[in-house]
């Protein structure tokens, strides 16, 4: 067995349709109000709803390291919190350390991924995920694309 999965690559944020190049600009923006004073590693996500209006959020650390949050679940669950009948369209996540955005595109974890599928699931809408770089941005067309063999489908309510 073999399962593909189709990545689009841009070369740069120009080739993004505009809607698209603010949520990135917002995503590295939230990037710089991130607290991550244990990694050093600062990560800002934008979440676009279907009203075409811009949800941000990024990572919060705690010293006892388990209860921080990624910047994907922090920016969807606000998402959820504040505008939980607005679907989500598009998510974008980018990196911030050392004094410059990550040059290749930041791929969200393995527990954000799985948060992802459920916004999918709730909303019964595909989520693109464009995954931020400096020297190039990776999209996938759905959260499922980087969930292959995912977990969502056995809980039938
Ligand atoms: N982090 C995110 O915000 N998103 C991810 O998808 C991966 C990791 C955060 C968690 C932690 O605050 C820091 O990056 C280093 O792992």
């Amino acid at each position: 067995m073999k399962i593909e999965i189709e990545i689009q690559e841009y070369n740069s944020i120009e080739e993004l349709p505009p809607i698209e190049q603010k949520l990135v600009l917002e995503a590295k923006k939230a990037c710089k109000r991130a607290y991550a004073p244990h990694s050093g590693f600062h990560v800002g996500a934008a979440v676009l709803l279907e009203d075409d209006s811009i949800v941000s959020g990024n990572n919060q650390e705690n010293i006892a390291y388990p209860s921080g949050i990624c910047a994907e679940r922090t920016t969807l669950f606000y998402a959820h919190a504040q505008h939980p009948d607005k679907k989500p369209k598009t998510i974008a996540v980018a990196a911030f350390q050392n004094g410059e955005y990550e040059p290749e595109p930041v791929t969200p974890c393995g527990a954000c991924r799985q948060v992802m599928l459920e916004t999918e699931n709730r909303y019964k809408q595909a989520m693109r995920v464009i995954m931020v770089g400096e020297n190039k941005i990776w999209a996938t067309k759905s959260v499922h694309d980087l969930v292959p063999l995912s977990f969502d489908d056995f809980l039938k309510s």
